[in-house]
């Protein structure tokens, strides 16, 4: 079963994903975790971020790993454990380079459904993960919530991953993220067709989670009593 979750920065997706898929059972993949272990590679090799062929050959050469799991997932690069280090501040605003190179978006897209069939159920989140990569999913959400209340929510995993920054800095990246997510020519973020579109503001995650399983029940995809069924 392969359930698709996309949605904008700060929209709840990754929690939603990770605590679904711990729920059902099945391994989840954080496809933005990929974009930006690139991003990590391309600034530490010190390339010209806008140079395509540079950055799809980091994307098909370097050597990354992602270790999945219902509840976790971890990212090395080289010999070094990176997961801490793509979520900083720094990563976050060069991301949109690597996310706008066709090169990379290829690479990794493959990569993701050559995920999918080694591991049959997947919950997979990202920007294009319904529309480009799975557009055959089981299910497909987009979930969504008003900018500020999105840019809270990323302020609030910043202070307590003890990065220093204000609201408004966080919001104007937000900002900027979803615009160029939306924007750019390949794989940009949209509501993937047939997906269900949830307005997450006045919800908090447990909410989410029930209404996602409420959906999965209704596709006659989970049992309450049970894991999933596919
Ligand atoms: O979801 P997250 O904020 O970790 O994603 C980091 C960046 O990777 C996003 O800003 C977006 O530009 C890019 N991304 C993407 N396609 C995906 C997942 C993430 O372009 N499927």
């Amino acid at each position: 079963m392969i359930i698709t979750i996309d949605g904008p920065a700060g929209s709840g997706k990754s929690t939603a994903a990770r605590k679904l898929a711990a729920r059902l059972g099945i391994p989840y993949l954080d496809t933005g975790a990929m974009y930006r272990v690139i991003t990590l590679a391309a600034l530490e090799a010190g390339v010209d971020l806008e140079s395509e062929d540079m950055l799809t050959r980091i994307a098909n050469e370097a050597n990354y790993e992602l270790d999945l799991g219902p509840t976790h997932i971890r990212v090395s690069l080289g010999a070094r454990d990176v997961t801490e280090a793509i979520r900083t501040m720094r990563v976050n605003n060069h991301t949109r380079f690597i996310a706008a190179s066709p090169g990379v978006r290829r690479a990794l897209v493959e990569k993701q459904r050559q995920l999918g069939r080694q591991l049959g159920s997947l919950v997979t989140e990202g920007r294009d993960q319904g529309s480009v990569a799975f557009p055959n999913a089981d299910i497909k959400f987009y979930l969504d919530a008003t900018v500020e209340r999105r840019a809270e929510r990323r302020l609030h995993d910043f202070l307590a991953d003890g990065e220093e920054v204000t609201f408004e800095e966080v919001l104007a990246n937000v900002d900027v993220r979803d615009r160029t997510d939306s924007s750019r020519i390949v794989g940009p973020l949209t509501v993937p067709a047939g997906a269900v579109h949830i307005d997450t503001t006045p919800m908090t995650i447990a909410e989410v989670i029930e209404t996602l399983l409420a959906h999965l029940r209704q596709a006659g995809l989970w049992q309450p009593n049970g894991a999933a069924s596919k």
